[in-house]
């Protein structure tokens, strides 16, 4: 039988799943469907009961739905227990097990840059997206990491979680020119002319400068990092390294990424750059 897969999410039509996913599946040669389904908050749980009622194999799961569907899986892997949010299900057999691949998604982004774990990192921010960072950073073996936000405390609790030290934003403005990666991670950004979450005035050329923003492709922050020389990365390359990952959870199959980002790049309406 034809197996079947979604992503879900409110609102869902502009997801990149559906393209990313069915490209993946035509390259491989498997006969596998892979759909957006519009899921109401409201309709969460129905929704769920009637997508494993229809056999289906693996789904996955965007906003708002990432921490609401946590306790609807009867088993969560690490990566979603440590985050209590869930991007991936795969089905094993007997259960649907939650995972969550944003994290280690975006660090293997970090990979196709000549980087070294004992870099000093920067991670911008204490919400969800940096909590999964923080956590694929210290599994992947990154050893100097700091992380800064604005409010002082929720970095101070996940530094103390993830083995990584705390820094308040005028700190890290400050000693900015001694970390050789800076990870944005703040919903500053999405709309273009806002502030910057730090100045980036003291930035040293050459540092790797990431968002984890994709649309726009270049986020004022990524902008001025371009202007001081730094070496930039969009959240592209997060996006299908999260979806390479669950894909891999679903096929056994390691996907084209580098393709895969060129195609994305240039759906979004910008020209790939090879770094
Ligand atoms: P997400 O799941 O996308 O990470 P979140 O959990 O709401 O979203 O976290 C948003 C992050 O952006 C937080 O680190 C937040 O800082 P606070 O903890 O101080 O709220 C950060 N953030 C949002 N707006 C910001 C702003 N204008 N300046 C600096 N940081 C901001």
């Amino acid at each position: 039988m034809k197996k079947w897969y979604a992503v879900i999410g409110d609102p869902i039509a502009h997801s990149l799943s559906p393209f990313m996913h069915e490209s993946w599946f035509d390259e491989h040669g498997i006969e596998a469907a892979y759909l957006p389904i519009h899921v109401e908050p409201s309709q969460l749980k129905k929704s769920l009961e009637a997508m494993k009622t229809l056999g289906i194999s693996g789904f996955n799961i965007t906003l708002p739905h990432k921490q609401s569907i946590v306790p609807l899986l009867g088993k969560l892997e690490e990566s979603a227990s440590q985050m209590n949010a869930v991007n991936t299900v795969n089905f094993d057999g007997t259960h649907y097990v939650g995972s969550n691949t944003d994290g280690d998604g975006f660090v293997r982004s970090l990979f196709v840059h000549a980087i070294d774990k004992t870099s000093k990192v920067l991670l911008i921010g204490a919400g969800g997206a940096a909590r999964g960072i923080a956590f694929a950073l210290k599994r992947a073996g990154f050893t100097n990491v700091t992380i800064t936000n604005r409010t002082y405390r929720r970095a101070e609790e996940l530094a103390a979680e993830t083995n990584a030290s705390a820094m308040t934003l005028i700190e890290s403005e400050q000693q900015l020119a001694e970390f050789a990666i800076v990870i944005q991670t703040t919903s500053v950004g999405l709309a273009t002319g806002e502030a910057l979450p730090i100045s980036l005035d003291r930035v040293k050329s050459g540092t790797l400068v990431a968002d984890i923003i994709y649309n726009p492709l270049e986020t004022p922050f990524l902008k001025k990092a371009r202007e001081k020389n730094c070496i930039i990365s969009n959240g592209v390359g997060m996006f299908v390294y999260q979806g390479a990952i669950a894909f891999e959870k679903w096929t056994g199959i390691q996907p084209n990424t580098e393709k895969m980002i060129q195609m994305i790049t240039e759906k979004l309406g910008g020209t790939y750059v090879n770094n």
